[in-house]
């Protein structure tokens, strides 16, 4: 698909976020990977992570699908959080990336220091674009996600949909991406993103997907999408769009 610059892909800057972590800026989607006031490691902890596992107590395994890998944070933090939290669940993570360069150069990023018991991990990604032990299963997956996705053959009960904003990449955030995500996702699936644009919310309801408002303290809102009732703070879509008639989702023939 159009909408990409590969020559300007290599083009980064480190920046720092205000919780003592750093982020890069992408020259080429002109964003930064991580909101730098809501800080890179609470970000993905907090908007990601947290929520999701708060909402997946009782699994044996979880299958993640982690759109998309970049600096790796929200898989890491996944990692981290079991770690630290003693949760012995079997996680299996699975991420598109575009940029394979990033992805190779990452063991050369400053992470913060909760990450140093998982430098191996982070090591093997960046060489091998994978890493498993008896506990921990990543892979990640070269090239666009809208060609990779439908391919996955697996269902997820977590996905973390972190891609950069609609704006600067928006065939990640269209009716017709959450059409592909639909098919990937487990009855239970529980679905994050800092987004809470109203077209987002919409193309997740227009493919039977409940939202939930998500306000952890300190940062900014995001939502929850599911397929089933959460006991979470209900957005109530119909009344939305009664009360907005011009809404609408954002549409793959708006970009392409
Ligand atoms: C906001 S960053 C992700 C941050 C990441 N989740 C983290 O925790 O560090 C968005 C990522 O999406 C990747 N990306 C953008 N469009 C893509 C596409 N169509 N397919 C695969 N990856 C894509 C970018 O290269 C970038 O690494």
């Amino acid at each position: 698909m159009a909408l990409y610059n590969n020559s300007l892909r290599p083009f980064k800057k480190v920046i720092p976020t205000n919780d003592n972590t750093f982020t890069l800026y992408s020259t080429e989607f002109d964003e930064c990977y991580h909101s730098t006031v809501d800080g890179a490691l609470n970000e993905s902890l907090n908007k990601h992570v947290i929520p999701a596992f708060n909402l997946h107590k009782e699994k044996e395994k979880i299958t993640i699908l982690d759109i998309c890998f970049g600096l790796g944070y929200n898989a890491f933090s996944t990692i981290y959080y079991c770690i630290t939290n003693n949760i012995k669940t079997k996680i299996e993570i699975i991420s598109p990336e575009i940029d394979e360069q990033l992805v190779k150069s990452l063991k050369d990023f400053i992470y913060p220091k909760e990450f140093d018991v998982i430098s191996h991990i982070i090591n093997s990604i960046s060489d091998d674009l994978y890493y498993e032990d008896e506990q921990f299963k990543i892979s990640i997956i070269i090239g666009d996600a809208r060609e990779s996705l439908p391919i996955v053959t697996k269902k997820f009960d977590i996905i973390y949909q972190d891609a950069f904003s609609p704006k600067n990449n928006p065939l990640l955030w269209t009716r017709e991406y959450f059409t592909i995500l639909r098919k990937l996702c487990s009855d239970d699936v529980i679905i994050t993103t800092y987004s809470s644009a109203t077209a987002v919310r919409m193309g997740l309801y227009e493919n039977g997907f409940l939202l939930y408002e998500y306000s952890p303290s300190g940062i900014r809102a995001g939502t929850i999408a599911s397929l089933k009732v959460l006991d979470l703070k209900l957005i109530d879509m119909e009344l939305k769009m009664s009360r907005n008639k011009e809404a609408k989702s954002f549409k793959d023939s708006d970009f392409i």
